[in-house]
């Protein structure tokens, strides 16, 4: 019989995110519960993610969580029909915490384990928004991890168009953020600062935008922001010594630096985008992953998409970056879509890549 209430847990990085649906019926999963953990106030004195920190913070928080969830959809822990984990790709010890838990409960409920890939999720993401994404369509996948253009045709039926060939736009917004002596995680600080400067004020370079293909390169972003930025520090008045390469530029010219490279990473990734839906025909966009919370490309893509007559769906904000709805959904929709594996027993899913 097929699972109905499906517990999902995320634990691939530096959030925890537990979350319970209903994927009974064949309408879009109903979310029941949804707790979230976030371990960055935790890393943020690392200036990144430290990786036994982050299993460790999953250990204290996962079953506090899941009984967080449980209590807000009024259920006991008997009433989960399935439990859906974080597979990978992610940090090994981090997602070991998830998979581990999943398939604990799974034997004690005796009842399934499902194991997702973490960037199903993140693609699916914006079923569980008010206005959902019918298919078929192109999917722009930017998180800190990956950066990839999909056609995608259903549930389970994904064409990979294109992808990063080094680093990833997360990667891209993180990298410069340190460059500029901005917190950990990067992105939401540099497109803050980037709000008060001239994203024309540097030309940094757009790689790959004429490639002809869907591919990406962000690599040379970070060497070119690395070589402007001291530039800047070496015709600034000599002051006191400073801790950050950073400190010599004023605050105009570091926001700058910033609206200049959040600039070149949307133009890149608004272009790439118009091109695959130019090269499927298709008039449906769906970004998803934490770059797609950025509001300079929601921007961009929205009036893009608007003269072309194509429809773009985001997850809902809090959505956007990593947390166990995403999970649970995928689960359920994979349920839905008949394309579970038949169960032999729970620990036969024990496995991440
Ligand atoms: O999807 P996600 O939470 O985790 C991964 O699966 O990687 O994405 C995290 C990435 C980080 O690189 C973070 O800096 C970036 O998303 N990010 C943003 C914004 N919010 C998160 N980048 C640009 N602008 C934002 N507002
Ligand atoms: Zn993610």
């Amino acid at each position: 019989s097929r699972p109905m209430r499906i517990l999902g847990i995320e634990s691939s990085c530096d959030e925890t995110g537990v979350a319970l649906v209903d994927a009974s019926g064949s309408g879009v999963p109903r979310l029941l519960g949804h707790a979230l953990h976030s371990q960055i106030e935790m890393h943020q004195a690392y200036g990144g993610v430290v990786p036994e920190l982050a299993s460790r913070d999953h250990i204290r928080r996962v079953l506090p969580l899941t009984d967080a969830v449980l209590e807000q959809a009024g259920l006991p822990l008997s009433a989960v029909d399935a439990v859906a984990h974080t597979r990978g790709p992610g940090l090994a010890g981090a997602l070991l915490v998830g998979s581990g838990v999943a398939c604990a409960l799974g034997m004690a409920l005796g009842k399934p384990v499902i194991g997702v890939h973490h960037l199903e999720g993140h693609l699916l993401s914006p079923f569980l928004s008010a206005d959902p994404p019918a298919f078929p369509f192109v999917a722009l996948l930017v998180s800190g991890g990956h950066t990839q253009l999909m056609r995608v045709d259903g549930v389970g039926r994904y064409e990979l168009l294109g992808e990063t060939i080094d680093d990833a736009a997360g990667e891209a917004f993180d990298k410069s953020a340190k460059l500029l002596g901005l917190g950990y995680p990067g992105g939401p600080a540099l497109s803050r600062l980037a709000q008060s400067g001239d994203g024309k004020a540097y030309a940094f370079p757009r790689p790959l935008l004429h490639s002809g293909d869907l591919d990406f390169s962000f690599a040379g972003l970070k060497t070119a922001v690395l070589t402007q930025v001291k530039r800047l520090a070496h015709a600034a008045p000599e002051g006191p010594a400073t801790a950050h390469l950073a400190d010599p530029l004023s605050a105009q010219q570091k926001a700058d630096v910033a609206a200049s490279v959040q600039a070149a990473i949307v133009d890149v990734l608004v272009k790439k985008a118009l091109a695959a839906l130019q090269a499927t025909g298709l008039r449906r966009l769906v970004v998803a992953g934490g770059v797609g919370a950025n509001a300079l490309l929601r921007q961009e893509l929205n009036a893009a998409c608007q003269r072309r007559g194509v429809r773009v769906h985001y997850p809902e904000l809090h959505l956007c970056t990593d947390n166990g709805a995403m999970i649970a959904l995928a689960a359920g929709l994979r349920a839905q879509a008949g394309l579970l594996p038949p169960v032999v027993d729970a620990a036969s899913s024990y496995r991440f890549d």
